[in-house]
């Protein structure tokens, strides 16, 4: 006797056969006629099976075997259609853009630090940033074990001592330019320098970073007096904040400026006025204050008129040339300008993307 086959056999088979069709790539469409539905293909090889059914199940299985016929028909046109689909192009559509980059937010500040400055005849310099205490402190007129030294929290390096220029430190601030740029023009007026570099210190938390970035400008010639400054002050104040921002300096003291400042800038959030409403008639409580700046002004940095001592280090003649510099952080200069509360200035060296791919 020949073996029987049971109607939920047939329904295996079929769907083994629709399910090997729907997985199929890379046949043409003549190729997948031909295996499925060819003479010897897999259709008719299971048509066979007919024979083994059951008489009174042969109607069904002859209207499954139909079905199944339609089935491999409309697949095979169906899977055709699709490769076609990915084929066709739209040549009138807008291309993929590729991805560009951009600078690191600090880079950008330090080129538009430096074009400000060069607009005015300022020559922007890059020193060392591993570089001789001589440089760092003492030149600045802070001796050996002076106190002031305590301000700039300092990595030494481990290496052997000069006898004149101490030890080797990784730079705590951009004034070691002061002295190396006085030698570098052999102590020749006029000086009109930017010095833009890395600095480090030993701290570290929300709003310091070990490595960070300052600018330090330092003009030198006959004549030189703090108008000078306050001018060169406000002038960048307005170039880089934008017109009506104003410059403000208090007095205050480092080793290697006399008299010293402290630069403030004008919030250009509030204008300068500490408020973001213009109802002056009301008490201070009631005012919409300005959360930004809390006072109208922002603390930049320090600077003042050129110490003699330091004058005299880098061999010019205190008597005949005076000189002002200045110095502040790029980072946070460049925070103020996009009216950021960074809330952990680490942010900007983390190299996210997602934060800085926002500027
Ligand atoms: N070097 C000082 C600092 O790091 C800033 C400064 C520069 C002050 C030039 C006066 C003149 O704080």
């Amino acid at each position: 006797m020949t073996e029987m086959i049971s109607i939920e056999q047939l329904e295996l088979k079929i769907s083994d056969i629709k399910s090997q069709l729907e997985k199929e790539e890379g046949l043409s469409k003549a190729d997948l006629q031909i295996k499925y539905l060819g003479k010897k293909g897999l259709f008719n090889e299971l048509a066979k099976i007919i024979a083994k059914v059951n008489y009174q199940d042969k109607k069904s299985a002859g209207q499954m075997l139909n079905e199944l016929k339609n089935f491999l028909n409309e697949t095979i046109e169906k899977m055709e259609l699709q490769k076609t689909k990915v084929k066709w192009i739209d040549l009138t559509q807008p291309g993929i853009k590729p991805k560009v980059g951009h600078m690191h937010p600090v880079s950008q500040a330090m080129e538009e630090i430096t074009r400000i400055f060069e607009r005015i005849g300022f020559t922007r310099a890059r020193y060392q940033e591993i570089d001789w205490d001589w440089y760092v402190f003492e030149s600045l007129n802070m001796p050996k074990s002076h106190p002031a030294r305590d301000e700039w929290e300092t990595f030494f390096i481990d290496a052997p001592t000069d006898k004149k220029l101490g030890k080797i430190v990784l730079t705590t601030h951009t004034s070691n330019g002061q002295v190396r740029e006085m030698e570098r023009l052999n102590s020749k007026a006029p000086i009109r320098m930017i010095n833009i570099g890395r600095c480090y210190r030993r701290q570290q938390d929300t709003t310091h970073t070990q490595m960070f970035h300052q600018f330090e400008g330092l003009v030198i010639d006959k004549g030189i007096n703090i108008q000078h400054l306050k001018g060169t002050l406000d002038y960048f104040a307005q170039e880089f904040y934008g017109p009506g921002t104003k410059s403000r300096i208090r007095p205050f003291h480092f080793q290697f400026t006399e008299p010293s400042l402290e630069v403030d800038f004008s919030c250009h959030i509030c204008n300068g006025t500490g408020f973001l409403d213009n109802e002056v008639k009301k008490s201070q409580d009631q005012r919409n204050k300005c959360k930004f700046c809390k006072s109208g002004w922002h603390e930049v940095g320090g600077a003042g008129m050129v110490h003699p001592n330091v004058l005299k280090a880098g061999g010019f003649n205190p008597e005949v040339y005076t000189g002002f510099a200045f110095g502040w952080g790029v980072e946070r200069t460049y925070t103020l300008k996009e009216g950021l509360n960074i809330d952990d200035i680490r942010l900007l060296y983390s190299g996210d993307l997602k934060f800085l791919e926002q500027f």
